[in-house]
């Protein structure tokens, strides 16, 4: 038997209502539109509102919307994975919270948490059901509610980062289209740069660790600056190499959305045009998890049947990677 391919067969997201522009964040911290737009190329970032909203709030409605445009059965789904380093709370799962609120009763489910790097984490992780024939419907969340973790006293880190949350399909290919390889990373050493210094069994709550904001994003910029221009463009890098893939025959690149400036220097490796790449960092931030299926959402409408697109991310751990894969399907309709 040939192998099986997986394939995103349809994509949907959910962005929260309000909108944290710069002019409102320099009146919060000591910070201006120019400095934001300069350095990192962000103009406003969404942020969930509203009493008892979280993480699994945005991945449900999301999911809601993927199941509603591919037409699938909530009792069909196999499998549900997560992608997210803001859950709902520690346990259980955000992705069993967004499978029950979204009536997947048949499936089974869990988080993955690599941060920046989680969607493509889990869209492989996803892949290898696909692709081991037994699951047909695998419903992939990268979903984020930055602002339940992020300072807005800290002008170093509030800027970056926003809500969102996206959710793609996969099922196994007709064809010769859908995710083709992957090369991803980790080094656990990358924790001292990037983390939240309280909050796990290690700094478990406390007045103290309250008091000293130690539950909110803790990053050393730019040393995280330097390894992400470098390790996301080598793995986009080296998965060109790998398939021949060269400026002419790429349809896309999606990197993550940190900061404009990693983005163009993984281009400028790639040796692509600026039109090549998927840009919307300054109209959501940094959403984490959400960058990249944001992005595809974003674009969907462009995107043509056989495209060869790499996705490429970096982020907390340190994690990244990158995926080669070709778009199933025509514009804004559902694959098959
Ligand atoms: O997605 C997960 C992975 N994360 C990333 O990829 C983020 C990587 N890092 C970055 O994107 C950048 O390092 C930042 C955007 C976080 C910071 O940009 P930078 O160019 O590295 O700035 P910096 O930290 O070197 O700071 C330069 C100056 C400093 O002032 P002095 O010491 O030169 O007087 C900062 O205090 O800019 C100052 N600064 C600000 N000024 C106005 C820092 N934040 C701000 C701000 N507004 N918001």
């Amino acid at each position: 038997m040939d192998k099986i391919r997986a394939a995103i067969t349809g994509i949907e997201a959910f962005l929260p209502e309000y909108r944290l522009t710069n002019e409102e964040l320099s009146r919060m911290v000591d910070t201006s539109d120019e400095w934001i737009m300069q350095r990192i190329g962000i103009k406003e970032r969404r942020i969930m509102t509203g009493k008892d909203k979280a993480t699994s709030d945005m991945g449900a409605e999301a999911v809601k919307k993927l199941l509603k445009k591919t037409g699938t059965n909530p009792d069909d789904v196999d499998f549900l994975i997560c992608a997210t380093i803001t859950p709902d709370m520690p346990f259980p799962a955000t992705a069993n919270i967004i499978a029950h609120k979204v009536g997947i009763h048949n499936a089974w489910s869990f988080d993955i948490n690599a941060a920046c790097s989680g969607f493509i984490f889990a869209l492989i992780t996803a892949s290898q059901f696909v692709e081991s024939g037994r699951y047909k419907k695998v419903v992939v969340v990268g979903a984020d509610m930055m602002s339940a973790i992020t300072n807005y006293k800290d002008r170093t880190t509030s800027p970056l980062f926003g809500d969102g949350a996206s959710a793609v399909l996969l099922e196994p290919s007709p064809d010769e289209d859908g995710i083709i390889d992957h090369i991803h990373h980790v080094d656990g050493l990358g924790r001292l740069h990037l983390h939240m210094k309280a909050g796990g069994s290690l700094r478990p709550a406390s007045h103290e660790t309250v008091d000293n904001d130690e539950h909110f994003i803790y990053q050393e910029g730019q040393t995280v600056f330097k390894f992400a221009v470098s390790k996301m463009a080598d793995v986009a890098v080296e998965m060109m190499e790998r398939h021949g893939i060269t400026a002419e025959n790429l349809a896309w690149l999606v990197p993550h959305q940190a900061n404009m400036r990693i983005i163009d220097a993984t281009a400028r490796r790639m040796g692509i045009d600026p039109k090549q790449v998927m840009i919307n960092i300054r109209k959501y931030g940094n959403t984490t998890a959400a960058t990249i299926p944001l992005c595809l959402y974003d674009y969907e409408n462009v995107l043509k049947k056989g495209d060869n697109i790499i996705l490429a991310a970096f982020g907390a751990g340190f994690t990244w990677g990158s995926v080669y894969l070709k778009w199933a399907y025509d514009g804004n309709s559902v694959a098959g």
